[in-house]
């Protein structure tokens, strides 16, 4: 079995090894690692990104920047869209009255990571707040509103942000110009003043229309084809064009990349801005394979493409994704599941972006697939002096597993201090858990879960990430686990499959 990373920061100090060892019948090593010598066992999309010149972003929830899905944004995403703290309803609720708290925490984050920031979005027909859509105004009026917003906003960050959004969604399916409350009031000039007015509050950030169904060639793209051939002619600022991807499994567009590569031809940057591959749940491993496809696909495109500057997920996390929400039935659309594992699309990016390690990808076969498990870690609170995790242990076989232990090393002095579901100790670093009387068998198939919670001391900074960039100290070490090969094969990390010795 393979090596198969999360998206846990890489340099994480007290690297640890967690092992299945033989109650019986399953060992799963857990080798302790020294700090960045993890980084072999899997990809970063945003170092990968980066070396195509390209950025690998996700859009994420402000309020959920911290534990695990602050970590995994961190560290494998060097772009962050706020999912919805920038629109209009979310920063001007009502009028004069502004709320930049979730925008700033965003913003803040993406400092503290080294992440380029899109901003999202300025003039959308939607998520706008009752007192403007409910007001009687006239067009000078709307469009004094408009532009007004515009300066607020772009100019509070201005000089932090790389892309806007300015307009969003500003297309019907046929091509035609959408009936918005901008539209019917303004005319397609809306367009064009809401571009000069974001150019003048931030003459650095890169200024882009953005839509959905765009993604191919086809009457929508056409539109939007026009517009961006007709504003440049008149010397309207445009820089750049957003894919928004919002895909359906097996349906990426054949015409994507050229699609993507007559903008950019038109002079003009091109982006996918909030890629989701979704399908109907539940997720089949089927679907899963097509799904990264289909992600490897669209990065596919924007790698092909020079002008395209990257790709964001909308989302990273099955978790924290809006398909649920607005597709009855469909899901699973984002690289990650809701545990924080790396799906096969996952993969499937990486690979696109140039890696090449053939470790830990649930997409290939299993080479020996009556026998394995996984085993998953979760840090689920933790506080300026404890934590609580969480692991799961999936046999992944085709016999029942009967016994297991799990064992893991603390380096950095993390101590357990009560365990359920199964026999938690330690001694030095060295954690091991065995298996409750109640739960000592795992069917084909199954899996088991056991918590426990720890100590820890907060003083540990985190290490640089590269020679050349040093990354700021983290709010916490956090007790990061490793899965390992028993002696000495590669690190793995949360999520890994595990071994079976016997
Ligand atoms: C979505 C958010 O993800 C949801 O949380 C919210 O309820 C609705 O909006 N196109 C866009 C995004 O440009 O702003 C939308 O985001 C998804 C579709």
């Amino acid at each position: 079995m393979k090596p198969h990373p999360s998206g846990r920061p890489r340099g994480i100090r007290g690297a640890a090894a967690l092992g299945l060892a033989a109650a019986g019948a399953l060992l799963v090593g857990l080798a302790a690692t020294p700090s960045g010598a993890a980084d072999a066992a899997g990809p970063v999309l945003r170092d990968l990104a980066q070396a195509q010149g390209k950025y690998y972003g996700t859009a994420v929830t402000a309020s959920k920047l911290n534990g695990t899905y602050a970590d995994i944004a961190g560290s494998q995403f060097n772009s962050i869209t706020p999912g919805n703290e920038m629109k209009w309803e979310s920063v001007e609720p009502s009028r004069g009255t502004y709320n930049w708290s979730g925008a700033d925490a965003v913003v803040n984050f993406a400092q503290a990571h080294d992440m380029e920031v899109r901003g999202h979005t300025l003039v959308w027909h939607s998520q706008l707040p009752g007192w403007l859509t409910g007001g009687s105004w006239t067009a000078d009026q709307l469009r004094t509103l408009m532009t007004d917003h515009i300066t607020t906003e772009v100019g509070r960050y201005q000089g932090k942000i790389t892309h806007w959004d300015v307009v969003n969604e500003p297309f019907n399916e046929d091509g035609t110009f959408r009936q918005s409350l901008w539209y019917t009031k303004l005319g397609p000039s809306y367009i064009a003043d809401a571009l000069r007015a974001a150019r003048a509050a931030d003459p650095d950030a890169k200024l882009y229309l953005n839509d959905y169904n765009t993604d191919g060639t086809g009457a929508k793209s056409d539109g939007m084809y026009n517009l961006v051939k007709s504003l440049k002619a008149q010397g309207v600022p445009i820089d750049g064009v957003g894919f928004q991807g919002h895909l359906i499994l097996g349906q990426v567009p054949s015409t994507m990349k050229a699609n993507l590569q007559r903008f950019a031809d038109l002079g003009v940057d091109v982006a996918v801005t909030e890629l989701d591959i979704r399908m109907t749940l539940p997720a089949t491993d089927a679907e899963l394979a097509q799904q990264k496809a289909d992600y490897r696909a669209v990065t596919d495109a924007c790698v092909a493409v020079s002008r395209c500057r990257g790709v964001t997920v909308w989302g990273f996390t099955d978790s924290d994704s809006w398909i649920p929400d607005v597709f009855d039935g469909q899901g699973a659309a984002t690289p990650y599941d809701e545990g924080y594992r790396p799906k096969p699309a996952y993969y499937g990016i990486a690979e696109s972006l140039g890696w090449t390690g053939d470790g830990g990808d649930p997409g290939d076969p299993d080479p020996d697939p009556t026998t394995g498990c996984t085993v998953g870690y979760t840090v689920t609170s933790q506080w300026n002096t404890g934590f609580t995790a969480n692991v799961t242990v999936k046999n992944t076989g085709s016999s029942p597993v009967n016994g297991w232990q799990v064992a893991w090393a603390y380096p950095s002095g993390q101590r357990v201090t009560s365990g359920w579901n199964a026999t938690v100790t330690q001694s030095g670093a060295q954690v091991t858990a065995a298996n409750a009387p109640y739960n000592a068998t795992i069917g084909a198939g199954g899996s088991v879960s056991f918590g426990f919670n720890g100590t820890w001391s907060g003083a540990t900074p985190r290490p640089p990430r590269s020679p050349s960039t040093a990354r700021p100290a983290p709010r916490a070490e956090r007790p990061a686990v490793r899965l390992g090969g028993p002696d000495g094969t590669p690190p793995r990390r949360p999520g890994d499959r595990a071994w079976k010795s016997a």
